[in-house]
């Protein structure tokens, strides 16, 4: 039991949207998790090396909602799946994500390809922008992405977050030119 247990950020594990909703997964949604994982392979594998190791087992999968769920309810990382308004389609995911620094978080997404281009992810990140800068102690929210990856560019640009910088890194062992978009106020 923690000794400041009132220190603890707390996370909503539902947000709506006119448009989606955004909820903290478990097990019984990876079937359909999978199963646009699956069905989006190469639109995924050009920036995210996780994809690369999809198509993973079923039973992989819920696990690996499961152990996600787990750092959610504990409050060290906060992964959202995205879902239609009406939940009967899984659009993509969210997450916010511990940075380098104590007050520092990193926002990545991903949206399956037919849920592209309706501004999804931009709303979804000014939520999560939002609660990291005002509930969850964050002092500064990151986006990084692959110099290429021009979506992901304009995602953070469109909230106003500022390129920080732009340099050679490694991510998830891929070499790659990345940049830092920062945002440090609400959207
Ligand atoms: C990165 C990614 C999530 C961006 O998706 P996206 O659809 O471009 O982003 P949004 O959902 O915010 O939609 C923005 C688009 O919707 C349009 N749009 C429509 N209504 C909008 C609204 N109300 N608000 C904002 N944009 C809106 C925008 O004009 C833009 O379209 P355009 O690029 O043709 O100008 C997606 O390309 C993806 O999943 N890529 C593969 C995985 C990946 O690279 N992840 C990120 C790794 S860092």
């Amino acid at each position: 039991v923690s000794e400041y247990p009132s220190q603890q950020p707390t996370c909503p594990e539902r947000v709506e949207h006119p448009s989606f909703v955004l909820r903290c997964r478990d097990e019984t949604d990876a079937p359909r998790v999978k199963e646009v994982v699956d069905r989006n392979l190469d639109h995924l594998r050009r920036f995210m090396p996780w994809a690369w190791r999809e198509p993973e087992p079923l039973e992989e999968k819920a696990a690996r909602m499961r152990a996600a769920r787990d750092r959610f309810v504990r409050g060290e990382e906060w992964q959202f799946g995205i879902f239609s308004a009406d939940e009967s389609r899984v659009l993509g995911a969210i997450g916010l994500h511990r940075g380098a620094a104590p007050t520092t978080m990193e926002i990545g997404f991903w949206l399956c390809q037919s849920a592209e281009g309706r501004g999804i992810v931009t709303e979804a990140t000014r939520i999560l922008t939002n609660l990291a800068l005002t509930s969850l102690g964050a002092t500064r929210v990151e986006i990084r992405c692959d110099v290429r990856n021009e979506r992901s560019a304009a995602v953070a640009r469109r909230l106003g977050y500022v390129l920080e910088s732009t340099r050679d890194e490694v991510y998830e062992g891929w070499p790659r030119q990345g940049q830092t978009w920062v945002r440090t106020r609400p959207v």
